[in-house]
C-alpha cells in the first residue's frame, strides 16, 4: 500500500522512516569542546536513537557530513521515502541557503536541532537560515534533544498518517 508524502509523492505506508542529520564538526562529538557539546559522542547518540526508534515504530537513518554538498544531496535523496527529517546543520545552520533550500524542496516536516542554546552564544549563531522553514525546533538540551525530537517525531508522523486517512 502506498501513501501520499506532504508534497503529494508516493512511498511504502509502512514503517515510518526518520533521518537523522548532523552537520560539520558533529563527527567530533563527546571531544570537541566537551564544556559547550558535553562527552557523548555521535556514535552514542546514533545508537541511543536507534534504540528509541525500535521502541516507537520508527526506523532511524544517520547520515553525517562535514560538506554541504554532500547534506544537500542526502536530503535530495530522502524526498518521497522519508517521513521527517531531524537536522542539526552545525555551522551551515548560519550560513547555508544550500541546506535551506533543500528542505524545503524534499516536503516533508523538518525538526532542528542544536546541542546548545546558541543564544547564550555569539550573535553569528542567533540566525538560522532553516528557523522559519522547520515545523519546530530544540535547542540547549545537549544530547537529549535528539531523543526528544525523535520522540516529537513520531507524534507528528502519527497524526500526519492519521489525517491522511481520513480523506
Ligand atoms: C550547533 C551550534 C552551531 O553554532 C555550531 O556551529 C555547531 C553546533 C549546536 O548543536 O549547538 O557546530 O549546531
Amino acid at each position: 500500500m502506498t501513501t501520499q508524502a506532504k508534497g503529494g509523492h508516493t512511498h511504502n505506508n509502512g514503517v515510518p522512516a526518520v533521518l537523522v542529520i548532523n552537520g560539520p564538526n558533529l563527527n567530533l562529538l563527546g571531544m570537541r569542546e566537551p564544556e559547550i557539546y558535553g562527552h557523548t559522542t555521535l556514535e552514542d547518540i546514533n545508537r541511543e536513537l536507534i534504540a528509541l526508534g525500535t521502541e516507537l515504530g520508527i526506523r532511524v537513518e544517520s547520515f553525517q557530513s562535514n560538506s554541504e554538498g554532500a547534506l544537500v544531496d542526502r536530503i535530495q535523496q530522502a524526498r518521497g521515502i522519508i517521513d521527517l527529517i531531524i537536522i542539526n546543520p552545525a555551522a551551515y545552520t548560519h550560513t547555508s541557503i544550500a541546506i535551506r533550500d533543500a528542505l524545503i524542496a524534499i516536503e516533508a516536516p523538518i525538526i532542528e536541532v542544536h546541542l546548545s542554546n546558541v543564544y547564550k552564544r555569539e550573535s553569528f549563531r542567533h540566525h538560522s537560515t532553516i528557523a522559519d522553514v522547520v515545523e519546530a525546533r530544540l535547542i540547549g538540551f545537549g544530547a537529549d534533544g535528539y531523543l526528544l525530537a525523535l520522540r516529537a517525531a513520531a507524534r507528528m508522523i502519527k497524526a500526519q498518517r492519521e489525517k491522511r486517512e481520513e480523506r
